[in-house]
């Protein structure tokens, strides 16, 4: 039987990832997906400066050589920023293949118009890997959408931030230090601006806004504010006072539209989110009939990025659970002209 074929966009800390765990957890994949799966194809910046055990995958700078290869199931995101990600998915799915994503920024901006472009053409859209890294958080948001009206979500979406504020309470490490220790570990972006200065966890709070209340937040209310500001001196007498910073994202809906704040918040212990330590993301939803839902995890990082998109691998083998997309109960909306978000 063919193998399902994966064409793989990037093989940073994320592709690199999904790449190992292709090949560390083939029996189990096989075992669901009845044959093998095979990444067939990586799309590199540079050639030269990479090599994969496989001899028999593409290795190339050309999306184009991908997207025509004979056979081509799957493809899977793994670069960062709003192009070429977005022309390249469009793509995929008029090609007719299933695409899964780990890019927050592009699909904060395109995930409406892809949703629906994979419903037209029949193809599931995996998002799960671009909130929250390794927590499955859109899964459990669409679980709950089927009996649930959400009110509020709040959390700490950011990891790079989280481990910053922790390794300077901590650790007592300057903000520099703790943001090197972050990239060497693979947490912050490739331009680490979008994680310090809030980007990121407001791209994470658009994609929830989308799913969770059917559109993106209002401009005139919402709020974007990072950590830059943040001394050390104000950490410490943060501490004296049995308080923590942390850095807080909060979507809520206000009359018809959508607040949505991402700013460092001070908090007590009595907060759900004063004990989210390091990289670790946690996420507090408000339902009309549960009540409260806390979820905690690793925020980013090399595996638990890898375990969401895997996790929406599976739903495209099992066909007889719908696909993410599908199951929504929100309408996707088109984001306004994007500019707004930068301010
Ligand atoms: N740079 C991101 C973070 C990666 O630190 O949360 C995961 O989206």
């Amino acid at each position: 039987m063919s193998a399902l074929t994966i064409g793989l966009l990037g093989f940073g800390t994320v592709g690199k990832g999904v790449y190992e765990t292709i090949s560390k957890h083939q029996g189990r994949l096989q075992a669901i997906f009845g044959k093998e799966v095979k990444v067939s194809a990586i799309l590199v910046k540079n050639v030269s400066k990479h090599s994969v055990p496989d001899d028999d995958v593409l290795l190339t700078d050309d999306f184009q050589e991908i997207i025509e290869l004979p056979k081509l199931d799957v493809v899977i995101d793994a670069i960062v920023g709003r192009e070429p990600g977005y022309t390249y998915l469009r793509q995929a799915i008029l090609r007719g293949c299933h695409v899964i994503t780990a890019n927050k920024e592009m699909f904060a901006f395109h995930g409406s118009e892809l949703a629906r472009l994979a419903k037209e053409h029949n193809v599931s859209l995996g998002f799960e890997a671009t909130v929250g890294g390794g927590i499955p958080i859109i899964q459990t948001i669409k679980q709950l959408l089927n009996a649930n009206k959400i009110e509020r979500i709040e959390g700490i979406l950011n990891g790079t931030s989280n481990f910053i504020l922790t390794s300077m309470r901590e650790e007592n490490l300057s903000f520099e230090e703790a943001l090197k220790i972050a990239q060497e570990k693979g947490y912050a972006e490739a331009d680490p601006k979008n994680d310090i200065e809030g980007y990121d966890a407001f791209f994470k709070a658009v994609v929830l806004s989308e799913l969770v209340f059917g559109k993106a937040p209002a401009q005139e209310t919402s709020v974007r504010e990072g950590i830059t500001d943040i001394t050390i001196e104000q950490i410490r007498m943060a501490d004296s006072l049995g308080l923590k910073f942390k850095h807080v994202a909060s979507i809520e809906r206000e009359k018809d539209a959508i607040r949505c704040t991402v700013k460092p918040v001070l908090t007590a212990e009595a907060h759900p989110l004063y004990r989210v330590e390091g990289v670790q993301n946690a996420v507090s939803i408000d339902a009309d009939i549960v009540g409260n839902i806390s979820l905690q995890g690793p925020g980013a990082g090399m595996f638990p990025t890898a375990s969401a998109i895997i996790e929406d691998l599976i739903h495209v083998g099992r066909t007889d659970i719908p696909s993410v997309f599908e199951e929504g109960k929100s309408e996707w909306t088109v984001l306004d002209e994007p500019v707004w978000i930068i301010w």
